[in-house]
């Protein structure tokens, strides 16, 4: 259970592992401090180390979870930097508003889910870094 959701944290994610395969689940408002108003989901990787995002969000908080292989998740709040490995499904990265992020899909295979607080807004994305930190106050 997360205690401060002003931080980057992971979560575990119950489960119900059996010889027929791994089920997980989660019910939103045990485990994260935001309504899930759009889920969207990134696969079909082309390559090993593929990155996305270099972005922040002004708004927007997020649980992702990642299935099928490894990906990692940099983090910057201006003045501190976060690395995350997700490697299965049995954590979740909760990520609240306000950080830099890069994305990065160490393997082919994987995909990362999102689940996001609001629907999708342009103008909640800050795309250049510099800005970034000037919003940042840092
Ligand atoms: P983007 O958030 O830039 O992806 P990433 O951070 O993984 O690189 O989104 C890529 C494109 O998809 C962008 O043109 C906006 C569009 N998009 C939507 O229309 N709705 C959504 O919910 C998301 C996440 C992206």
């Amino acid at each position: 259970m997360i205690k401060d959701f002003s931080k980057p944290q992971l979560i575990e994610i119950p489960n119900c592992k059996d010889e027929r395969g791994d089920l997980f689940f989660f019910e939103i408002n045990k485990i994260l401090d935001f309504d899930v108003k759009r889920v969207y989901f990134i696969t079909n990787i082309p390559q090993e180390n593929q990155i996305r995002g270099n972005h922040a969000h002004k708004n927007l908080k997020q649980f992702m979870v990642a299935v099928g292989g490894e990906i990692e998740i940099a983090l910057d709040d201006g003045e501190n930097k976060f690395k995350f490995d997700l490697k299965s499904a049995d954590f979740g990265l909760y990520v609240p508003n306000g950080l830099w992020r890069d994305v990065k899909f160490k393997d082919k295979n994987a995909s990362l889910f999102v689940f996001a607080s609001d629907i999708y807004q342009k103008d909640d994305y800050i795309e250049d870094y510099q800005e970034f930190l000037r919003l940042s106050g840092v």
